[in-house]
């Protein structure tokens, strides 16, 4: 029989750390040691008041390739639960897929530990509100790797349009594009190898036979671990708009799409469109992984003054023109009687343009600077874990209307709950697997 225990480990040695003063070192461990997992290792390497402390991985080769990065005396591991009972420990990186990355977060919260979590914050929407419950009521710092945020660009960008820059914003269009074709490859069901724990990286998720995409890096074309694109790219892009809009969540999702030509292993769609209705605005976000066509900017506010296409290397603002409207209307052969009349009035800019370089490495390393930071001030992060929720919902918004077969979804941001609609509302939550399901009963976040 499962024993609590064995569920929670970590928090028979739950201990709040002591505060942190701005010279001292901060004790860092890190789970995952994959493509986001190699990159924040680096990142927090590069900063002065940080000692690599501890690593766990589910996969021997990338757990001992990471050990090599750490600081002298670091310790490994594999058991996640066993570095949170290192009471060294101050910090918490976490960089394993989507579907680990709430029970991660809560159960290092609990242990006394502050986190920096990669976004998608969740694969379903109540893991959201278990996390910032666990953050607050351990009263933990908790970064969630949206790094765009922490970008200077960013930044100056969002003030312009907070500011009114572009006039009134009434549309954001996102894109994420690319062509993948045929996909990563169709492989028989097996056993896993042995030097990965597939139990341990399956964790919360359904138990399924291994299957070579069923893991590394590969696990974004499951529903058991992740949203699709949607809650890859997407989620960043959402994460601006709604971060530069100043809003909490969309009122009305609907989304449509679908696994439209990729031959290979996997369930999410290669292409799908999703349209949001927010107070004042609209948004579209349109995913493709088997077409590119002539490239779209990835994200676009267009205002009624001006227009600003922002990526992580800068941002362009053109100027909206300003005519007479009865120059807009087509004239053909000309109106006849009390039709509009055309005038001579020129058209001129409404705003200058504007342009500001932007670089990715220094959003890693501002981001995790920040973090750093807030654990010495226990300030809240540029990108609370209070935030996430409200972003990975809008992305898993817009996956239930697609699972639905493309019906609108109504959400009310200030309650978080699905408005009128049982079958979708019930997809807000999904069981975990044994004994990862004692976690929420036992710590009374459920
Ligand atoms: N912020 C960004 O720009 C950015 C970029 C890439 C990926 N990500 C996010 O980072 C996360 C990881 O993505 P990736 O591409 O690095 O995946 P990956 O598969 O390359 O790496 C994940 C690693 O976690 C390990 N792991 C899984 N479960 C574990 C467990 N219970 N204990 C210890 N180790 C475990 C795996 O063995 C693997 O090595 C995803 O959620 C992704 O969305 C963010």
């Amino acid at each position: 029989m499962t024993s609590r225990r064995q569920a929670l480990g970590a928090l028979t040695a739950a201990s709040y750390q002591r505060v942190l003063g701005a010279n001292d070192r901060v004790q860092v461990g890190f789970i995952g040691y994959g493509l986001i997992g190699r990159q924040h290792v680096s990142d927090f390497k590069n900063q002065k008041d940080v000692d690599l402390a501890a690593m766990c991985e589910a996969h021997q080769p990338r757990l001992e390739e990471g050990m090599q990065e750490m600081s002298p005396n670091a310790k490994a591991y594999r058991d996640f639960r066993k570095m949170y009972e290192n009471k060294d420990l101050q910090a918490i990186v976490v960089s394993t897929p989507d579907h680990w990355h709430a029970l991660h977060t809560i159960l290092a919260c609990a242990a006394g530990k502050d986190v920096y979590v990669e976004k998608p914050l969740t694969v379903f929407i109540d893991e959201g509100k278990w996390m910032v419950k666990a953050a607050r009521r351990y009263k933990r710092v908790v970064q969630m790797g949206t790094q765009q945020r922490s970008g200077l660009h960013y930044q100056k960008g969002r003030q312009l349009v907070r500011d009114g820059y572009l006039g009134k914003v009434v549309n954001v269009r996102m894109h994420a594009t690319r062509n993948i074709m045929p996909g990563f490859g169709k492989f028989p069901e097996g056993t896993a190898p042995s030097e990965l724990d597939y139990d341990m990286w399956l964790g919360p998720a359904p138990k399924r036979p291994y299957q070579q995409l069923r893991s590394l890096y590969h696990f974004r074309w499951f529903w058991d671990y992740s949203g699709g694109q949607m809650t890859n790219l997407g989620a960043h892009h959402i994460d601006i708009m709604q971060w530069i809009m100043g809003v909490k969540g969309p009122s009305m999702v609907s989304s449509v799409g679908g696994r439209l030509a990729l031959d290979a292993d996997g369930e999410v769609p290669d292409t799908q469109d999703a349209i949001f209705q927010y107070p004042g605005f609209t948004a579209l976000c349109s995913l493709r992984e088997v077409a590119v066509g002539r490239r779209a900017p990835g994200l676009e506010f267009l205002g009624t003054k001006g227009s600003m296409v922002i990526d992580r290397g800068g941002f362009e603002i053109l100027p909206e023109m300003k005519i007479d409207p009865n120059n807009a209307v087509p004239q053909f052969k000309g109106h006849s009687s009390g039709g509009v009349q055309r005038s001579n009035t020129k058209p001129t800019p409404y705003i200058q343009p504007m342009k500001e370089p932007g670089s990715s490495d220094q959003q890693f390393d501002l981001h995790v600077r920040n973090f750093l930071d807030c654990i010495k001030s226990r300030q809240k992060p540029i990108s609370d874990v209070e935030d996430g929720p409200q972003i990975t919902t809008a992305c898993h918004l817009a996956n239930i209307s697609l699972r639905l077969g493309g019906r609108s979804v109504r959400w009310d941001a200030d309650k978080e709950t699905i408005v009128g609609d049982a079958e979708a509302a019930a997809m807000m939550r999904r069981p975990y697997r044994k004994p990862w399901d004692r976690v929420l009963e036992e710590l009374k976040l459920v």
